[in-house]
């Protein structure tokens, strides 16, 4: 029997389609792919043993398919990475199967070391849109309010310690940089801030196009129309770390920066660009390569993650956002920050941010307001403000305007009809703009408005009604524009709301260390404005980049200090935030890190403790119980320091009660403390010695099926001389046994209709028609993933004996946990009546291993009926163990001619 489905699933379906996974070939040397959410389908990235394999691989490709069915996309000879990427075009899912076989021979050979499926890396995100372009740049005092320098003591080492970054090259992977705006040189090249680099792309590469166009240029200038929807991400990004004009100072001002180019005007990159990136900018000489970008996977099994640990495993510092996904909960680190030897970075909000201000008669204070991102108009005329609302509220139908605001602002409360209505109207009246509140908002309102044709400005509401009160006393009301002032951040120096949640899959440390990246000002495109804030962990990186140059300056020029210990001695010093809002305590350093990186302190201080964090595992593993932590003493007196454990407030991830194990998104906070028993209590440590201390946790006494993740800072209370600073050493660790956790939401998975109104359950039996050949009408496996997995086989079995007689699709690898967000709701494959058989290669057309162009219909299920087994491996679990996978079996699948 057909059930139709519930109304909340039908909302689900109707956002979900973009989500459909595909197969990979199966081979040995297949690397997984960290999402399968990315993957570019018939992209791969081969990696070979020496570079003259390079060019018999590409000769061997080229013979193996007919050219219409290949095309060559990039070549890599590099020490640390040599490869070809490559595309293969295959019309049916027929090819697809055939073209399969002829790889997996090309992959058997010896000279092949890995293949890596590509992936689309979307463009950087960022946490908030509303670019506020400051042309002008700002002055002195405003300059100073926005810079972030005091949270970091990055004030300090410009003006006590004079280190500026001078030396250090710092290679930005990004959307370019406009090496025109004054504040960045104004030039590419020798003699230039911007020395080395290339566009790798051209204007135009957008890799969703079927046919990317890729016109590379010799210097990685970023020169979008403000028409594109550029953001200048990689011009704000390179201000951050090295800008430089009168009223404005980056963190290392005097670094030199090399620039390649990956984002086109719109749209993401592949990760064969950032590749190429990558080893360009290892050759160049980089001392620090700061990566902006990402994708939202917890696991680090990508190429670029794997290229990126081995140029860190030769002592460039990996600086990596850590994301922006933190309001989806915990696990939501992504990738390739993920990876070993990197350096992933959280955000904390700035101090101050620029808002738009008027000042109206009668009222004290000045008012600050919200446009709508959408908003084109950006000039403010002064006017009067007279009421927007008929008997304030729009009660008739239609919402009429007055006839009074004509050449005026009005004044309106959001509510009784659309505001784009109201807008609308206002503007067909004649009126100047609208100025909105909401009476729920205390704080300012942000309207959302598409087509707004005059300006609208949201306010909170304390200043609407006070507005109200002057115009119910018949008090005439101008209005004057300010334009952008500072307005302070009631979440100054706490983690950024957006700032992606800990751990990894794995349950390493991660997010690592924080930089501000909440509200930035910085350098934009002359053509997208000169100057504008944004925000996201985007920014924080280049924060984090730009103080290890001036830390790689405190060293002096031929430092040999590893990167882990670089980012070990920033932990050890870091600041620790509490909450913004909510519970009072500390915030989790699966939020924050280490905390806020102190650049003076971490220069100064002589004192070192390593390892820098420390991860307790779940309390199934064998490794969760007992860490030794090593304190050095690099200074010239004995140090001596009191130990204690400072706990922090604890992360429920899951909404256990409500719907199995659903991610709390955002996450909640608990209180459940840890206890650490430490081999000494008080130690000293002479110059030039080092002393150990034993950490033993006793993990929260609650309930494991809970997995709520405890945390905290090992303190080291320094009680000798004054200049001696405490130190931190983070810690997380969760209650329960990861392996436990299911991995599938329980009502999933199940199959429905193309159109997705119609879910067949266990005792329907789902009727796939070969005839039919169009995939858009073929039904859906859908499944949805309470957490990620390394593992997920849809097999086809035979419906008698249930034997596995092949797959539905090759293996899928390390997926990341869906979302509650649209985009990443649920995972769909199509069933569109073809399999991979099991063991029996005879069935393709050209078992030769010869791509020829004969039509070939590929390979249908045989007529019968059949069943689907999907099975997921469990967090932690081994894949040779079947009792390790969650596993669900359909109803019967009947294919008929
Ligand atoms: C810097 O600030 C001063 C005043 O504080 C102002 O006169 C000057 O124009 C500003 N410079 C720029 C480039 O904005
Ligand atoms: C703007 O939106 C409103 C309400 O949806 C609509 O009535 C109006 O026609 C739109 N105006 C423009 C210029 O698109
Ligand atoms: C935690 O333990 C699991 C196995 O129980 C292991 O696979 C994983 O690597 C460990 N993680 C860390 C950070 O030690
Ligand atoms: C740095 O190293 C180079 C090459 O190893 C050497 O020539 C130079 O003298 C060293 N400079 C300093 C300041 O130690
Ligand atoms: C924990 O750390 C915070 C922030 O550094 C500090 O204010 C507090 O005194 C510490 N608590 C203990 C018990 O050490
Ligand atoms: C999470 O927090 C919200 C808001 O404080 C609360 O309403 C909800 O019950 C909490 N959920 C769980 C599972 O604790
Ligand atoms: C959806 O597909 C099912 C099965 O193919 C069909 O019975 C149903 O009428 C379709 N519904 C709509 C709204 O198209
Ligand atoms: C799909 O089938 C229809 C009718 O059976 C046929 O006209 C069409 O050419 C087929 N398309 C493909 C791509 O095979
Ligand atoms: C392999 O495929 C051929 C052709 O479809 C079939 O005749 C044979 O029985 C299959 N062998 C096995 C072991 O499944």
């Amino acid at each position: 029997m057909l059930r139709p489905l519930s109304f909340s699933f039908i909302l689900f379906f109707f956002l979900l389609s973009a989500f459909i996974v595909e197969g990979l070939v199966e081979h040995y040397k297949v690397k997984k792919p960290s999402t399968h959410e990315n993957v570019i389908e018939n992209r791969y990235t081969v990696e070979l043993s020496h570079p003259t394999e390079v060019t018999y691989f590409t000769d061997a490709l080229s013979n193996a398919f007919a050219p219409q069915h290949i095309k060559i996309h990039r070549q890599f000879t590099h020490s640390v990475f040599n490869g070809v990427s490559f595309k293969l075009i295959s019309s049916s899912s027929g090819r697809r199967f055939q073209h399969h076989q002829i790889l997996q021979s090309l992959f058997d050979d010896e000279s092949v070391l890995a293949v890596y499926p590509s992936r689309r890396v979307s463009s950087p995100s960022l946490a908030q849109s509303a670019v506020e372009h400051v042309a002008a740049g700002v002055n002195s005092s405003v300059s100073k309010l926005l810079s972030p320098h005091g949270l970091t003591q990055v004030d300090r080492v410009h003006k006590d310690l004079k280190y500026t970054g001078k030396d250090i090259i710092i290679g930005v992977i990004d959307s370019g940089v406009d090496y025109m705006h004054p504040a960045l040189g104004g030039g590419f090249g020798k003699g230039f801030k911007v020395r080395y680099g290339e566009d790798l792309v051209g204007d135009k590469f957008d890799p969703s196009d079927d046919d990317p166009i890729i016109k590379p240029g010799p210097t990685p200038l970023e020169n979008c129309d403000a028409n594109t929807r550029a953001s200048g991400h990689g011009t704000h990004v390179s201000g951050i770390i090295a800008g430089k004009t009168d009223n404005f100072t980056g963190v290392a001002p005097d670094a030199t920066l090399a620039v390649w180019r990956v984002f086109g005007c719109t749209g993401g990159t592949e990760d064969d660009v950032i590749i190429d990136a990558l080893l360009k900018a290892e050759k160049a000489g980089c001392d620090i390569i700061n990566l902006s970008l990402g994708d939202n996977s917890g696991w680090s099994e990508s190429p670029t993650a794997v290229v990126a640990s081995r140029i860190a495993k030769r002592g460039i510092h990996m600086v990596i956002a850590a994301g922006n996904d933190g309001l989806n909960g915990a696990f939501t680190v992504g990738s390739p920050s993920t990876g070993d030897n990197t350096l992933s970075v959280a955000s904390f909000d700035n101090e101050n941010v620029l808002i738009p201000h008027f000042k109206a008669s009668h009222v004290k204070d000045n008012i600050a307001f919200a446009i709508p991102s959408s908003t084109k108009v950006k000039t403010y005329p002064s006017g009067e403000l007279v009421p927007g609302d008929d008997n304030y509220g729009f009660l008739g139908a239609g919402c009429p305007a007055p006839a009074s605001v004509k050449g005026k602002y009005a004044l309106v409360e959001e509510g009784s009809c659309h505001l784009q209505e109201k807008v609308h109207n206002l503007a067909k009246a004649g009126a100047l703009g609208m100025v909105v509140y909401k009476n729920s908002s205390k704080i300012m309102y942000s309207p959302r408005i598409d087509n707004a044709t005059i300006p609208v400005m949201g306010i909170s509401v304390k200043y609407g009604e006070a507005l109200i009160d002057q115009l119910d006393d018949d008090k005439i009301v101008e209005l004057k524009f300010l334009g952008q002032l500072p307005l302070p951040l009631l979440t100054a120096n706490t983690v950024s709301v957006f700032s992606s949640v800990g751990a990894s899959y794995e349950l390493d440390f991660r997010p690592h260390i924080s930089g501000v990246g909440g509200s930035i000002y910085s350098t934009l495109p002359r053509k997208l404005g000169y100057w504008g804030t944004l925000s996201g962990t985007s920014m924080a990186t280049p924060y984090v980049a730009g103080s290890i140059a001036l830390y790689l300056n405190s060293l002096g020029k031929n430092y040999t200090m590893e990167p882990n210990t670089v980012l070990e001695h920033f932990q050890n010093y870091a600041y620790k935030a509490p909450l913004a809002r909510g519970p009072k305590g500390l915030d989790s350093p699966l939020r924050q890190g280490a905390g806020l990186i102190q650049v003076y302190d971490t220069i100064t201080q002589k004192v070192h403790v390593s390892p820098g964090s420390i991860s307790f595992n779940d309390t199934a593993s064998s490794n969760y119980k007992t860490h030794t932590l090593t304190i050095m003493n690099h200074g010239d007196k004995l140090v001596s320091y009191q130990v204690s454990n400072n706990a922090t407030l604890a992360i429920l991830p899951y909404d256990v009660a409500e719907d199995g194990y659903t991610y709390l998104e955002p996450l909640n906070y608990t209180t459940a403390i840890a206890k650490l028993r430490l081999s000494k209590k008080t130690i000293k440590v002479a110059p030039g010695k080092s002393v150990q201390v034993k950490v033993t946790v006793i993990p929260p006494d609650v309930d494991p099926k809970k997995h709520i993740m405890y945390g905290g800072y090992v303190q080291f209370k320094s009680r000798s001389h004054q200049s001696s600073h405490d130190i931190s050493v983070p810690y997380f660790g969760l209650v329960g046994k990861q392996k436990d956790l299911p991995v599938f939401d329980h009502h999933t998975p199940f199959i429905t209709s193309d159109n997705s109104t119609v879910v067949y359950d266990k005792h329907d039996t789902l009727t796939i028609q070969r005839s039919n050949n169009d995939t858009e009408l073929a039904p859906l496996l859908n499944f949805r993933l309470l957490t990620g997995t390394r593992l997920v086989k849809v097999e086809l079995l035979e419906r008698i004996n249930g034997k596995v007689i092949g797959d539905i699709v090759p293996p899928l690898t390390y997926l990341p946990r869906n979302t509650l967000t649209t985009r990443r709701l649920i995972h769909s494959l199509i069933l569109d009546g073809y399999y991979y058989p099991k063991g029996n290669n005879t069935n393709a057309k050209t078992p030769d291993g010869k791509d020829d162009d004969a039509d070939d219909d590929g390979v249908h299920i045989p007529l019968g009926t059949y069943k689907i087994r999907v099975q997921a491996l469990h967090l932690f679990g081994d894949p040779q163990k079947s009792g390790d996978f969650q596993t669900w079996e359909s109803g019967n699948i009947k294919i008929v001619e």
